[in-house]
């Protein structure tokens, strides 16, 4: 039995909620994806009588779907304290919407400009850079570095002062993670943001700074953000990893950026009605400008859905208060409910360090501090490969997954060959004794 731990989660009933954990699984692979209620499931279900096309009817049956459609956007706008609907995009994953971004730019990179993104980046955050630089600009005769910020091998921890050294009047957009996937480290986003504003790029709408774009996929199911507050341009993050595994991915932007920013995806809707001729197409409002297509409506639906399933969970799971209201999303509200997470998620990393240090010839990746990080340890033995502990945890019913994480820039920093570690991730419906519970088992893996 692992040390019991306080907490204001009523994690018999939030477990309940879970199909997956109600067959027996023992869930310790979230950072990959975590895993969605009965509720949504059901709701799926619900909707589907009442299903039609958004923006493409005069039916009841289309009329009511698409106001539940943009009450979703109230909702997703609601839960990181945006301004509007209007700044929330939504696509298919993280990955779609980092594109998204790169190519809204594309056009505005100048010769000489740079990327800065870091060692540290999921392949999301910096493949789509990498193409930029290497491949797309350069046939237009237009030369763009991408830098790579170091982080520290010991401690996980960002290296601020190579950062400054890198960003400068060049630099037109900085590109990090809020949260390594690989690391768990939470990154100094306040620093990193005073970093970008001092750079002095001069932006096409007369703004001296880089853009800063914050890839948020293990940040925002983790710990409350108030992106006013934060005040950075973009941010990132997918509904997989916070129970709605329904094929949507987020992009926050500012407001005045997106009606500056060139399309990603052209074609129907995202066009001004009637406005199209030879000669001029309009845009559409924000964010309909940037929303090309039938849109994933369900998937939208069912993920702001979730955030309000999310806060019944967190804050009270005996009611559907938030679930079954339409009200929009007092931000005390969200900030009491991630903060609970959060406070949860430091205790059981308090415990999963605790229980990784008693491990011989193991090297867990990242701080070693709990409050430095997030509940996801990836981690190498001397003893055998990753996949082979993770194939071998399997055995033992315990997920886990090896491999580069898609962190493989970090896999080559540490010159790990291969360039694989194994990942054990928790979300905040685990309890203490499923973290001993698959810690134990990797001992044991390792003891054979
Ligand atoms: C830090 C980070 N960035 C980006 C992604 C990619 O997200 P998606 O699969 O939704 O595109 C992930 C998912 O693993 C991630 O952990």
């Amino acid at each position: 039995m692992a040390k019991k731990i306080t907490t204001d989660l009523d994690l018999i009933r939030i477990r309940e909620n879970f199909p997956a954990i109600s067959s027996g699984r023992i869930i310790t692979n979230n950072a990959a994806s975590t895993q969605t209620t009965f509720k949504l499931l059901e709701l799926c279900k619900k909707l589907a009588p009442l299903y039609d096309n958004v923006h493409r009817g005069q039916s009841t049956a289309s009329i009511k779907m698409t106001e539940i459609f943009e009450e979703s956007y109230d909702t997703i706008a609601d839960f990181i304290g945006a301004e509007s609907p209007q700044n929330i995009i939504l696509y298919r994953n993280a990955t779609e919407a980092i594109n998204s971004v790169m190519y809204s730019l594309l056009t505005e990179f100048r010769d000489g400009d740079n990327v800065v993104t870091t060692f540290m980046e999921h392949n999301s955050n910096y493949v789509p850079w990498y193409g930029l630089c290497k491949e797309i600009l350069p046939r237009f005769g237009v030369n763009v570095e991408c830098r790579l910020i170091n982080f520290d091998k010991a401690t996980g921890e960002l290296d601020l002062n190579h950062m400054s050294s890198l960003v400068d009047r060049k630099t037109k957009i900085v590109c990090c993670t809020g949260v390594s996937n690989f690391l768990g480290t939470i990154n100094p986003l306040q620093k990193i943001k005073q970093i970008a504003d001092k750079s002095g790029y001069e932006q096409p709408d007369g703004d001296r700074r880089s853009y800063l774009l914050i890839d948020g996929c293990q940040l925002v199911p983790n710990l409350f953000i108030d992106i006013n507050k934060l005040n950075i341009d973009f941010l990132v993050w997918s509904f997989h990893k916070m129970l709605a595994p329904f094929g949507i991915g987020t992009l926050y932007a500012k407001k005045d950026i997106l009606s500056r920013l060139r399309p990603f995806l052209y074609g129907g809707d995202m066009i001004a009605e009637g406005k199209v001729s030879q000669e001029y197409v309009g845009y559409n409002k924000l964010p309909w400008k940037f929303t090309a297509g039938t849109p994933n409506i369900l998937g939208t639906i069912l993920s702001a859905a979730a955030i309000r399933n999310l806060l019944d969970l967190v804050l009270n799971p005996e009611k559907n208060k938030y679930f079954n209201s339409k009200k929009r999303l007092n931000k005390a509200v969200v900030k009491k409910a991630m903060k609970r997470i959060r406070v949860y998620e430091e205790k059981l990393s308090s415990i999963a360090l605790e229980e990784f240090q008693q491990i011989p010839d193991l090297y867990l990746f990242g701080p070693k501090d709990a409050k430095k990080r997030i509940s996801l340890f990836s981690f190498v033995s001397k003893k055998k490969d990753p996949f082979q502990i993770a194939n071998e945890l399997s055995k033992e019913k315990v997920e886990s997954r090896a491999g580069c994480h898609c962190a493989t820039l970090a896999h080559h920093y540490y010159r790990l060959n291969p360039p694989a570690s194994c990942r054990l991730s928790y979300y905040f419906y685990n309890t203490s004794d499923e973290v001993k519970f698959s810690i134990d088992a990797l001992k044991k893996v390792l003891k054979k």
